[in-house]
């Protein structure tokens, strides 16, 4: 077996040894296969290619100081995907269907789980495309679920490391009551451009406002947004955000640990008034927030250079739960064997 040096882990594609894979068909999901292959043999008129038919999911297994595999709140991921494939007319995948994959997917590729001390972990993506054809704007009447995985480490490359980011009102990402809600490819190809704007321009992710009046946050690249004012946690409420499963978490824990949470939404000035930031979600985990530059207004809003400490605190909580090092009093873990 190839050595794999864990602790040196990006957020990058790598082969493992199976993916997991149900075809939707005449109206049913068909069994769970199990596959080899990187490459899928589909239709040149699928929707998926064409129309966008496409959603995907991303969560993560971590093998604990005990030495057992733990899926985080998987359950949440499936009713995530039903709720993308509503929004653009795919076949639901049974959240039974969706677990079973999950488990199948993780202990095929056990190997692959990185060991507790690399503080790395397996990022697992679920995948449901169109794959009928069609050329006319129609959804499709032939699906693929699949699911592949991968060893990770930290999304930002400075991992718990504050970062910069940098607001361009000349870019939106979603529209409001558009497909913000939906993990859907779309919303990712909306991004690239402004995406690469901002790491050419040296901030970690664009902190995208609201499409409609500019005036309020709505997320940051690739995960949400929140901000601790006092003893409060604050975190937008808007119809062109993801609703991400980490700051679900994080709003829990942050109650837990006696915190007032607020969710509502936050106009771009009041990022004078916070006293730490981060940008939440499964890739990132949290990632602290050192700078917020607003390009048009010529504006900088400054953080510590060091995470907060209520961003530590939340930080320290999750990973302990994720890594069974905390107990799990929500039962968010699922544990696979
Ligand atoms: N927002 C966007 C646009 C994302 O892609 C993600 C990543 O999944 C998130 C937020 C965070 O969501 P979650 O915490 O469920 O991973
Ligand atoms: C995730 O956090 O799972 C994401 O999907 C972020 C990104 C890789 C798209």
């Amino acid at each position: 077996m190839e050595s794999i040096d864990w602790k040196s882990l990006g957020f990058g594609y790598s082969k493992t040894d199976y993916n997991v894979r149900s075809w939707f068909r005449n109206g049913a999901w068909g069994e769970l296969e199990v596959s080899d292959s990187e490459m899928l043999n589909i239709h040149m008129a699928a929707t998926s290619l064409h129309y966008g038919q496409e959603a995907f999911e991303g969560l993560k297994a971590f093998r604990g100081k005990d030495g057992k595999i733990r899926v985080f709140r998987m359950i949440e991921n499936a009713k995530r995907m039903r709720h993308s494939a509503r929004g653009i007319m795919m076949a639901e995948v049974p959240d039974s269907l969706f677990t079973e994959a999950v488990k199948k997917a993780v202990l095929l590729n056990e190997r692959f789980v990185p060991p507790y001390e690399s503080g790395a972990s397996l990022y697992i993506r679920p995948l449901l495309i169109g794959t009928g054809a069609q050329i006319g704007v129609k959804p499709a009447d032939e699906y693929l679920f699949m699911i592949f995985v991968m060893p990770v480490g930290p999304y930002f490359k400075e991992g718990f490391k504050p970062t910069d980011l940098v607001i361009y009102r000349e870019y939106d990402r979603a529209a409001p009551l558009g497909t913000g809600t939906f993990k859907v490819g779309g919303n990712y190809a909306a991004s690239l451009v402004s995406g690469h704007k901002a790491h050419e321009n040296g901030f970690s992710a664009v902190l995208y406002l609201d499409a409609k009046e500019k005036k309020y946050l709505d997320e940051c690249g690739p995960a949400n947004f929140f901000g601790i004012k006092q003893n409060k946690y604050v975190t937008p409420k808007s119809t062109s955000i993801l609703p991400s499963i980490t700051n679900m978490s994080l709003r829990q824990l942050a109650k837990d640990m006696g915190m007032e949470v607020e969710e509502r939404p936050i106009p771009a000035e009041e990022l004078a008034e916070f006293d730490e930031i981060g940008a939440c979600g499964t890739a990132a985990v949290i990632s602290p927030i050192k700078r917020v530059f607003d390009a048009d207004l010529n504006k900088e809003y400054i953080y510590g250079n060091e995470p907060g400490k209520i961003s530590v605190k939340l930080y320290e909580k999750l990973r302990g739960i994720q890594y069974g090092t905390e107990e799990d009093i929500h039962g968010w873990t699922d544990i696979i064997e």
